[in-house]
């Protein structure tokens, strides 16, 4: 499967220097209104061709053969909103909106535009067990949205591996696991069991019924 998609990513990495001709630049002048790029993540990596970038090309969102990823719809574009002006920009495109940026504070996107970006696919009834509630959720707060706790370009999502789970909980709940309650009149081995074994983050206050007894 890896190997597959490699192959189907690689000219994309491969052939940055391809030149768009006269007429693309002209199809792709400046308007007001963005639309999807033709050609897609392929677009975007021309400029944006770093490791990190690569990195994201063998994580689940690049597999073009799970329904819905978006690999299968916009590729960079389906997280970071349609990108015709923004492609050229170096073509004095300067000025127009921003694409879609994930971080706290003044460096990313408005909250609303970030948590949108992802909930337009993941608060759907289409995605299964990865359909996700968030919104009112306790993390659900001014200074908190999914890049708190999930990454993006990397090949693996740190909230899937316990030791990286962990290590994220801990940046704003140290006292909390420090001082954490007993459970079963146990002390949890926290090198044994990440956080999501008993506690769903994006939903109100759930911890497993069993546990709570
Ligand atoms: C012609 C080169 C070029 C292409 C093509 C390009 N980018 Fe960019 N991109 C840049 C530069 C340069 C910046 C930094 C702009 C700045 O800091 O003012 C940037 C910034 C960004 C940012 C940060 C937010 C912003 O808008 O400044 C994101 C996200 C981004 N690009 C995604 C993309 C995506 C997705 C595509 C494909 C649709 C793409 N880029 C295509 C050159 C490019
Ligand atoms: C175009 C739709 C789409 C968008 C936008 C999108 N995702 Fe996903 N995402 C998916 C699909 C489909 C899967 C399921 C892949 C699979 O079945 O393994 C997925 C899987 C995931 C997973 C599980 C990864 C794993 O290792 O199993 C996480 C976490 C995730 N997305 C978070 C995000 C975050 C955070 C954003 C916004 C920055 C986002 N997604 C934007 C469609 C999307
Ligand atoms: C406070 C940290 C945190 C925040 C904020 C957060 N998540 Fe998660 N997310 C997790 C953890 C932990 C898991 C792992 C759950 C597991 O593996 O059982 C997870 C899993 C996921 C999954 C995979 C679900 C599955 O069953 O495979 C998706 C999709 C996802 N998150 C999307 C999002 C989106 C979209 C946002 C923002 C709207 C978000 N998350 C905000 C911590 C967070
Ligand atoms: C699943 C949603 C998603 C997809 C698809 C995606 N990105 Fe990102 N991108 C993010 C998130 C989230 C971040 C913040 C860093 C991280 O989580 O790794 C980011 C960060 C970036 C940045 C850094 C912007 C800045 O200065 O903060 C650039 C540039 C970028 N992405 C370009 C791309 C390109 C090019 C592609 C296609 C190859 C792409 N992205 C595909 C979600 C996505
Ligand atoms: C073995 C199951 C289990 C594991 C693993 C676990 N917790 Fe808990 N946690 C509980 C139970 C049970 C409670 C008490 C019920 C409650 O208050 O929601 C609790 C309570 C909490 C609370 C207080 C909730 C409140 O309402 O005040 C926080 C914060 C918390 N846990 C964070 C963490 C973090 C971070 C990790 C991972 C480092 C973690 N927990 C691992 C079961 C667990
Ligand atoms: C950016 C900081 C931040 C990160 C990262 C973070 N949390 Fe929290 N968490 C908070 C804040 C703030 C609250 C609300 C505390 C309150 O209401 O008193 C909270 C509340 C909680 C609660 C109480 C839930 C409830 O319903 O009362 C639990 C449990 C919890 N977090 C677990 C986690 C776990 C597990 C992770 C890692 C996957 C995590 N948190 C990551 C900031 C964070």
């Amino acid at each position: 499967m890896k190997v597959a998609i490699f192959i189907i990513m690689a000219p994309f990495f491969l052939c940055h220097s391809s030149g768009i001709s006269a007429a693309e630049v002209a199809a792709q002048a400046p308007t007001r209104t963005p639309s999807f790029t033709r050609e897609g993540s392929e677009s975007c990596l021309r400029c944006h061709s770093g490791e990190k970038m690569r990195a994201i090309a063998a994580s689940p969102h690049f597999d073009m053969n799970i329904q819905g990823t978006p690999a299968a719809t916009h590729g960079c574009e389906s997280c970071h909103g349609k990108g015709s002006i923004h492609i050229s920009r170096a073509h004095g495109g300067k000025g127009f909106p921003l694409l879609t940026q994930f971080a706290r504070g003044r460096r990313g996107s408005p909250r609303d535009e970030q948590l949108q970006a992802c909930l337009s696919c993941h608060a759907d009834d289409s995605m299964g067990e990865k359909q996700i509630v968030f919104i009112g959720s306790a993390h659900d707060r001014p200074a908190t949205n999914c890049s708190n706790c999930h990454s993006a370009h990397e090949e693996s999502d740190p909230m899937g591996d316990m030791e990286a789970q962990n290590k994220v909980c801990s940046r704003c709940h140290r006292k909390d696991i420090r001082n954490h309650t007993l459970v079963k009149g146990e002390a949890i081995d926290f090198d044994a069991q990440a956080c999501s074994t008993c506690h769903d983050v994006h939903v109100p206050r759930q911890v497993s019924m069993e546990l709570e007894e």
